[in-house]
């Protein structure tokens, strides 16, 4: 579901033939597969072993070797220096600390390396959850609206806060509007424990009204057009000093 996210922040990185990238908090690795695919000598690091194993298995099918790696991207076992660009597709701000998690991308980066940081910028996130996110305004407007992210750095100015923080320089931040593929409306009520059952909101609900909060994304779902639910990647871009 990320992957026009990740393609294009591929594309915006325009890396030489040969590049060693690293991408962290990789999931199912669709950032690592297209650097891959594209000749980079790229690497993904996740701490579920299950999103390692998927990330794996997909990437065994483009290119020897072991390219996935279970690791805690707020303490990378990488040395200083070891990659000419590092990634981190709507990763790092879900870190319990994610300015650990820049810090560490600035510190495996060689002098002159590129570090590439992914975040959705509406606050709930992006795809179905703009939709949960949006009954859940609906429905209960006196509680603030649950956000997955430990932090939200979606805006330019705090993307660049964030990069200048732990030493590198802001070059760019792009926005990057794609249509997420809307699954059919019955899934909105099927599936709102999936989409929304992490939050304090959804823990402090009972039975009924949890069924017309689904209800309410549900009717939300009603008014989507084929096209998809369109949502908005802020890419980050920036450097360290050489
Ligand atoms: C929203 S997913 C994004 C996955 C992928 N980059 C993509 O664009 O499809 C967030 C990922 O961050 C991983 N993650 C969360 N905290 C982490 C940490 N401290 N270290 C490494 N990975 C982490 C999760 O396991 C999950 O795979």
């Amino acid at each position: 579901m990320t992957g026009l996210y990740c393609e294009a922040a591929w594309q915006l990185a325009a890396l030489p033939p040969g590049a060693r990238v690293l991408d962290v908090a990789t999931g199912a690795g669709a950032l690592l597969s297209i650097a891959l695919q594209d000749g980079a000598d790229a690497i993904g690091i996740d701490f579920s072993p299950g999103m390692v194993r998927v990330a794996q298995e997909r990437t065994a099918a483009i290119r020897t070797g072991e390219r996935a790696l279970v690791m805690d991207g707020q303490a990378l076992d990488f040395v200083e220096a070891s990659f000419d660009a590092a990634f981190s597709m709507f990763g790092v701000f879900m870190f319990p600390d994610p300015i650990a998690g820049f810090a560490e991308i600035a510190r495996v980066l060689r002098p002159g390396g590129l570090a590439v940081v992914a975040v959705w910028e509406n606050a709930g996130g992006a795809g179905p959850a703009i939709l949960f996110q949006e009954a859940a305004r609906r429905l209960f407007p006196d509680r603030p609206v649950p956000t997955p992210m430990a932090r939200l750095f979606n805006s330019t100015s705090l993307l660049d806060q964030a990069f200048r923080q732990v030493g590198l320089e802001p070059q760019a931040v792009h926005s990057v509007e794609r249509a997420w593929p809307a699954p059919p409306v019955e899934w909105f009520r099927d599936n709102a424990k999936l989409a929304f059952g992490w939050s304090p909101l959804w823990r402090d609900l009972d039975e009924d009204r949890r069924a017309a909060f689904a209800d309410e994304a549900a009717a939300l779902a009603l008014n989507l057009t084929p096209e998809g639910i369109r949502s908005t990647a802020l890419i980050g871009m920036a450097r360290k000093s050489r």
